[in-house]
């Protein structure tokens, strides 16, 4: 019989079609989280099941979910899996690092762009229909050149950033769980710093970490304490790296010149703080949001199912 692969949540055709070559597939096309009950008729003899970062894998899930051998998340990021409670049912994990490197990276340096330049300042202004011209002080911003970048986890999404920042006439320290080697380093002209230094020196701080308990509030008050009352902060991570309410204080003190998010500590909801500042722009969660790069983690997502199925190692293996 074939294997039962659920996917939950639409993902492109790419990854769809190869799947369908080889198992029995059953999409639930809706937004994921799933309802429980939905789920647990999906799950009950799915051998694996391709998720989405707005689906918890929770113990709840895996119980409804006795056959399961494979996760495979269609994200690089994987903190909304219980990976020990996967471990402990041998159930291995996947997910799609790389191919959104450039995405992301992309979305990082918009934000720094965007905030540090007032774009969406100045696109409401236009769209509003109240009268402009040209002014020698309108929406003046900060320059990015000669100005420092303090990236926070320098992986391949953080270099990918400081390939650009560095293009745009920045320079480029970083902090990360461990310094990356001398030749990256020289490659990226990026230096490593203590997170403090970091912090207390650079004019945006772009975070770039996995977030898990050691991140957890990363930017937290006292952190940003530190900050120049000049920077910037952008957050391509997840929304849970920055103490949220922390950050609506500090921009409402001054302490802070602005900031620029594609993520939330209570995604999709929002401060209700940060919604009508004009210092803070504001995105969906678009880090990985191309055609291309979504239909490319499909299909790498298919090939992880794919290959436990048949009893090898997934090439992106995260248990
Ligand atoms: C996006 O946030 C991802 O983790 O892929």
């Amino acid at each position: 019989m074939a294997d039962k692969i659920a996917v939950i949540g639409r993902i492109p055709d790419a990854g769809l079609t190869l799947l369908n070559n080889h198992g029995d597939v059953h999409v639930w096309d809706g937004e994921p989280p799933v309802d429980a009950g939905v789920r647990d008729l999906l799950l009950r003899d799915a051998d694996a099941a391709i998720t989405q970062l707005t689906q918890p894998v929770d113990a709840a899930f895996l119980d409804a979910a006795p056959m399961l051998r494979v996760v495979a998340n269609v994200a690089v990021g994987y903190d909304n899996i219980d990976l020990e409670a996967c471990r402990a049912r041998n159930i291995r994990v996947t997910n799609t690092p790389g191919v959104l490197t450039d995405a992301t990276a992309d979305i990082a340096m918009s934000l720094i762009l965007m905030s540090t330049r007032r774009l969406g300042e100045g696109e409401r202004l236009v769209r509003s229909g109240a009268a402009w011209r040209w002014g020698m002080f309108l929406l003046l911003g900060t320059s990015l050149q000669n100005k420092t970048l303090g990236i926070v986890g320098m992986g391949e999404i953080g270099r990918a950033v400081a390939t650009r920042a560095r293009a745009f006439g920045m320079r480029v320290v970083y902090h990360n769980r461990r310094q990356v080697a001398p030749e990256v380093e020289a490659s990226l002209d990026a230096r490593f710093v203590p997170l403090d230094e970091l912090l207390a020196t650079a004019d945006v701080v772009s975070l770039n970490c996995p977030y898990t308990t050691d991140t957890h509030h990363l930017l937290d008050a006292d952190a940003r304490g530190s900050m120049k009352p000049s920077a910037f902060v952008v957050n391509t991570a997840r929304g849970a790296v920055i103490d949220e309410a922390a950050l609506v204080d500090a921009l409402a003190a001054g302490r802070l010149a602005g900031a620029g998010l594609d993520v939330y500590e209570h995604e999709p909801e929002v401060h209700p703080g940060l919604v009508d500042r004009d210092d803070v722009v504001l995105l969906p969660h678009l880090g990985s949001a191309t055609v291309e790069t979504r239909s490319a983690m499909s299909v790498m997502a298919a090939s992880d199912v794919l290959a436990v199925l048949a009893g090898h190692e997934p090439d992106h293996p995260v248990v």
